[in-house]
């Protein structure tokens, strides 16, 4: 029996019955932008109405080379048939994508699996309090880590803030949690260090974006916040879901060259496919040892899915392709051509924006100075790169608004050239 696929519209009709706003929670786009996915290729999505896109969105960064990498695609096919999941007992792949994860990882000495980068920040958290004892975390304002509710704090600011002070902006978050938040600016050492020095003693963690979002971190700001985290006995951990095998093979801790307490990630090492972690120093993870039960140093870390074979084999062949000598040399030096294109374009037509970036990473912001926190952010025009996304969008190039991108190794030359059409025909 053959089914006739449903159109964009009828399912968009389903959509708006079955999901809220017709989306997947985050986002929504203006309803004569918005499209659904039925493929994705290389560089590229294809929508069900057989438009052409070219995808920075690259899944949220989880795709980093791509779409259906051939490498991604026949590991997963040879996997699948032998068993979608088990639970209570290890599987091989599981085991060998966590040994391939702790060699890369700098410091990583173990790793506990999750199923996202959001539960792989709550657990963090767990660890950081079962081991020291303390309840308080420290987050940079705007920074991301997730959806759960510890994460929702200082997450979307709008106005000014009075650090240390963490309020949330969201929905069903409890205020009783809001004690166990504190919040400084991004690069700011000083606030940390006086945040530290009055309640360093009830604070088990502090988790820092190596990068945060399209912020990039200013020299020593980093080793900063590691120093000032042994002083005071606080438990360092870098948020690795974006920066994780996307910055360099052992993430930011290799591109920065400063080795956390712990480190959470997401993403890239299930290959697109449902896997996160935490992963650090032996004497943290240990916590989350089921020999530890019945102790109040033990973090009780579970999850049905933890470990699943196929995301996992997904993960082991895209970290694999990573692994390859000169992949981010050779990928980095795309991207910086890409940035440059972008922006000699938009110079040329005098639009007051630029192209915020390192690495794979990108963005369109209208200012002449890379921002240096989130009020420097809110500082901006936002509506003005905003409506040059949404004129890309309608030209065929996948960005959110004002969300941070990035380039896969899929993006070539013919993407370049296509893009920098649509750039050429908006700007018109
Ligand atoms: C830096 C960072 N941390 C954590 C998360 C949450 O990961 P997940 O969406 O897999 O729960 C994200 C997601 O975008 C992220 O960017």
């Amino acid at each position: 029996m053959t089914t006739i696929p449903k159109t964009q519209d009828e399912l968009y009709e389903s959509a708006e019955a079955s999901l809220p706003g017709a989306g997947l929670g985050g986002y929504a786009l203006p309803e004569d932008l918005r499209f659904i996915v039925k493929e994705g290729r290389g560089g590229r999505l294809i929508s069900v109405e057989d438009k052409e896109y070219i995808d920075y969105n690259c899944g949220a960064g989880a795709t980093i080379i791509g779409h259906d990498h051939p490498e991604v695609v026949e590991a997963v096919q040879a996997r699948v048939g032998k068993g979608m999941h088990f639970f209570g007992t290890l599987n091989d792949a599981a085991v060998e994508l966590a040994e391939v994860m702790v060699d890369a990882i700098p410091c990583a000495e173990q790793m506990i699996y999750t199923t996202t980068g959001s539960e792989a920040s709550a657990y963090a958290f767990r660890i950081a309090r079962a081991v020291t004892g303390r309840d308080k975390v420290l987050k940079f304002e705007g920074a991301y880590h997730g959806n759960h509710d510890y994460a929702s704090f200082g997450q979307f600011p709008t106005g000014p803030s009075n650090y240390p002070l963490a309020t949330s902006d969201i929905g069903g978050v409890p205020r009783a949690l809001q004690d166990t938040m504190l919040m400084a600016p991004y690069n700011d050492l000083e606030m940390v260090e006086s945040i530290l020095t009055e309640q360093g003693k009830d604070i088990a963690a502090i988790i820092v974006e190596p990068i945060q979002r399209i912020i990039f971190p200013k020299p020593g700001f980093l080793q900063g916040l590691l120093d000032l985290a042994t002083k005071h006995g606080v438990v360092l951990i870098f948020d690795e879901v974006v920066t994780g095998f996307r910055l360099a093979y052992g993430g930011a801790q290799e591109y920065f060259g400063v080795t956390p307490d712990l480190a959470t990630y997401g993403k890239i090492v299930g290959g697109g496919g449902p896997v996160g972690a935490v992963a650090g120093k032996r004497e943290l993870i240990d916590a989350c040892n089921p020999g530890r039960k019945g102790r109040s140093d033990y973090a009780y870390i579970n999850g049905t899915l933890h470990g699943n074979p196929i995301a996992c084999t997904a993960g082991l062949a895209t970290l694999n392709v990573l692994s390859q000598p000169d992949f981010y040399k050779n990928f980095h030096a795309r991207a910086d051509k890409f940035r440059a294109a972008f922006q000699s374009i938009l110079d040329a037509k005098g639009t007051g924006i630029m192209v915020p970036g390192e690495a794979s990473f990108w963005q369109f912001l209208a200012t002449e100075h890379a921002p240096s926190n989130q009020m420097d952010v809110l500082a901006l025009d936002l509506d003005k790169s905003k409506n040059l996304d949404l004129a890309l969008l309608a030209n065929g190039i996948y960005v959110l608004p004002n969300v941070r991108r990035f380039f896969s190794a899929a993006h070539g030359d013919e993407e370049l050239e296509i893009t920098l059409a649509a750039l050429e025909r908006v700007l018109k």
